[in-house]
């Protein structure tokens, strides 16, 4: 999948309804000098790209100056922007939000204009890191929890206690309840309402609408969620093979909470991605849970999960993709079931008035699944909020995606045949499938037990148990599974889709490495000279038959690769959120994991003399970052860095105001390997990068170790924090 322009443009010409589009393009920017800044290319750029710690193209530095230019780097601990531009910070983790707090690790952001400059906010808070969330949590929210003394009994099991099991008068059981709610209140969502003044500066308003649905609604105020769909057949279920909560179709709380989408009508859709960390995964073959037991409480140095144990959360209501009506101040969510139960990602719409309504959706685990709900009656009104009642009714299905850029959709349903995906076409020759009759899963590592499995079982509906209503409940409750049994692509952890104007769908594929949950297709998911596996990542392009959201087959393309330059990749590594500006341009923010965070790389060899894994190399990306794509003209599929994120955070949910003025983004898990930044901490690294001709040299980093951001300060507790992105002259971030 190597990105080649020629057939890119060739294929852009092929697909429906190309528009022409700008190019990140807006007035020059006069001044330079910052060590911040790279000689622009003023006749094509609305910014002047940031120097990263990699030499790229756009930094226009002649081959024989980049080794000058590159052989020393600081990276500095917080949110860098081009010269002209800055940032205000809107809300951070503890504020006050409703009658309870702002989150941690804030996510995908919505905004939705009820007026001239003002509007709802919506906030994802995705998960709590659990060493720099116990490290700060008494100085941010003002209480202390006991975590030492439970991660002293704790560490006698391995960190693990299953508290679901212990007496309700046992003291112990009532500390991790403690801890655990605390955790699941800093997960969820929130909606706060904005407003911006004349400086153009963000501030909030605190409407009635202003609310938290956080990972334990429901539990102590009745503030359910609701389902739609086949698996309220499951929940309702009197009897069950396994563990039922007794709470029938309401449900406990959302977490996890990590992209979303916006609908044209108005609501927000919010993922549940890695739920499997609070809740167990794995389901019996009518589609309820395992028992709370099976996945415990874990505390230690690094993890506070497990948290759904000592509540008895039902792990079959959690994986789901819920939908909120900022608007509504009585509205806790709906899990719409048809959408499907896996380790959902971001959402993106096809809306066409007259047609059936397509939701698409990525499962971010390694071979992962792309993922399209057709919804069984037709959109007549995209703005009508009651277009909702689409994701009611419909039909899920899982991509094929071929070698040779063709794809279909399977349907997931009983009557699908069973053609289980084959060990030897994925990395890491795992497959994960239904196990039968125990419940659960079958890793598979041979294609003979995958043919085996195929003469076992002929369709899904013989994997799946209870009446027609209740097998299609329990297929999407273990859709993943389901999905492999019946041949759909694994993928390279699929995180955003994201709608262009032109009706194709762009999807970032974040990692191309195998683990132990699976890995991609290796026929597909390729570097540039064939090289599997990839870590670094794709941006690729999905172009339904006559651009149609029911159709059964589509086309697909590459349009931007991870990697560095010198091998043929666009200069960044793991591709996670995308967004659309006006102008066609896609923004994409990075999620290089916390643990290669410039790390050091002092040789591109092993002591045996050979190279050294893509995995090992990752700490030359140095932090998250943020890019601009032009998607046509002459530029399409390079990447410009727009910014830099501060020390061990992920650069999330970018979304940019309707009048272009504002880019909306959460910085999430600043500080998350080292906690607060203590007196200015750094340390000097070496890493070994490649002028563009591929030349090796050695570059010496300075790498501040922990953060203290979004203060400024040198003791601060960092704080995940939503900041609106703005240019000082308020012309908008990009123009035409
Ligand atoms: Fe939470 Fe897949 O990113
Ligand atoms: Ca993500
Ligand atoms: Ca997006
Ligand atoms: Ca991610």
């Amino acid at each position: 999948m190597a990105l080649k322009r020629r057939d890119f443009l060739l294929f852009l010409g092929a697909s429906a309804g190309t528009v022409a589009l700008g190019s990140c393009s807006s007035p020059a920017q006069n001044g330079s000098g910052s060590l911040t800044q790279i000689n622009p290319n003023p006749d094509t750029l609305s910014f002047k790209p940031v120097k990263g710690p990699l030499p790229l193209e756009s930094d226009r530095v002649p081959s024989t100056k980049q080794i000058e230019a590159y052989s020393r780097y600081e990276v500095v601990d917080d949110l860098v922007l081009p010269e002209g531009f800055t940032y205000d910070v809107i809300g951070a983790w503890g504020d006050k939000v409703g009658d309870s707090r702002f989150g941690y690790n804030n996510d995908y952001l919505s905004f939705i204009e009820t007026g001239q400059n003002e509007g709802y906010l919506t906030i994802n808070f995705e998960y709590i890191s659990g060493g720099t969330w116990m490290q700060t949590y008494a100085q941010v929210i003002g209480e202390s929890l006991p975590f030492e003394e439970v991660k002293a009994v704790a560490a006698k099991s391995e960190g693990k206690i299953n508290a679901f099991a212990l007496p309700d008068n046992d003291p112990l059981k009532a500390k991790i309840r403690q801890i655990s709610l605390e955790g699941l209140i800093d997960q969820g969502l929130g909606v706060i309402s904005i407003s911006k003044t004349a400086d153009g500066t963000w501030t909030r308003t605190y409407s009635t609408a202003d609310r938290r649905i956080t990972g334990i609604s429901g539990y102590e105020d009745d503030r359910y969620l609701k389902a739609t769909g086949p698996a309220v057949a499951v929940f309702q279920k009197a009897q069950g093979q396994g563990y039922q909560d007794g709470l029938g179709d309401r449900i406990i709380g959302t977490f996890q909470n990590c992209a979303g989408g916006t609908t044209p009508w108005g609501t927000v859709l919010s993922a549940e991605e890695n739920f499997q960390d609070q809740v167990p995964e794995p389901v019996y073959a009518d589609g309820t849970s395992f028992d709370p037991a099976a996945l415990p409480f874990v505390i230690n140095d690094y993890f506070v999960d497990g948290r759904g144990n000592v509540f008895g959360l039902a792990g079959n209501k959690y994986g789901w993709m819920v939908e909120v009506d900022p608007a509504d101040a009585n509205d806790y969510g709906t899990k719409h079931s048809w959408l499907g139960r896996f380790r959902h990602e971001a959402v993106a719409f096809k809306v066409v008035s007259g047609k059936p309504l397509a939701v698409y959706s990525g499962c971010d685990r390694r071979g992962g699944h792309l993922y399209k709900f057709v919804s069984k009656d037709t959109v007549s009104d995209p703005t009508d909020k009651t277009n909702s009642r689409l994701m009611a009714e419909g039909m899920l299905y899982a991509a094929v995606f071929e070698p040779d850029g063709t794809g279909r959709w399977i349907a997931l349903t009983p009557t699908t045949p069973v053609n289980p995906v084959l060990p030897s076409t994925v990395e890491g020759s795992l497959v994960p499938l239904p196990k039968r009759p125990q419940g659960g899963i079958v890793e598979v590592t041979t294609d003979a037990e995958a043919v085996a499995f195929k003469q076992q079982f002929a369709t899904l509906g013989d994997l799946y148990a209870g009446n027609d209503l209740e097998k299609q409940g329990a297929i999407l409750i273990d859709a993943h599974f389901a999905a492999n049994a019946a041949g759909a692509t694994p993928t390279a952890r699929p995180e955003d889709t994201d709608m262009a104007a032109d009706g194709s769908l762009y999807i970032a594929f974040t990692s191309g490495s195998p683990g132990g949950d699976g890995g991609p297709d290796k026929r597909v998911f390729k570097g540039p000279q064939g090289e599997t596996p990839w870590e670094y990542g794709w941006i690729l392009r999905l172009v339904e038959n006559q651009d149609d959201p029911a159709a059964m087959t589509f086309r697909w393309d590459s349009f931007a690769m991870g990697g560095e330059p010198a091998e043929g990749g666009a200069g960044f590594s793991n591709p996670d959120n995308l967004e659309f500006d006006k102008n066609g341009n896609v923004w994409m923010v990075t999620d290089i994991s916390t643990s290669k965070h410039n790390q050091p790389v002092t040789s591109r060899v092993n002591d045996q003399g050979e190279s050294i894994s893509q995995t090992d190399i990752q700490g030359i990306f140095g932090n998250n970052s943020i890019w601009c794509m032009p998607t046509s003209g002459t530029m399409a599929g390079n990447a410009y860095l727009f910014g830099i994120g501060p020390m061990e955070c992920e650069t999330t949910g970018p979304f940019f105001s309707p009048d272009q003025k504002t880019l909306f983004l959460a910085i999430q898990h600043p500080g998350e390997k080292y906690g607060i930044r203590k007196d200015n901490q750094t340390e000097t690294r070496k890493f070994v990068i490649k002028t563009l001709n591929g030349q090796q040299f050695l570059q010496e980093r300075y790498v501040p170790l922990g953060s203290n951001w979004p203060h400024q300060g040198t003791t601060e507790p960092p704080k995940p924090a939503v900041v609106a992105i703005r240019r000082l002259d308020n012309q908008p971030i990009t123009m035409a």
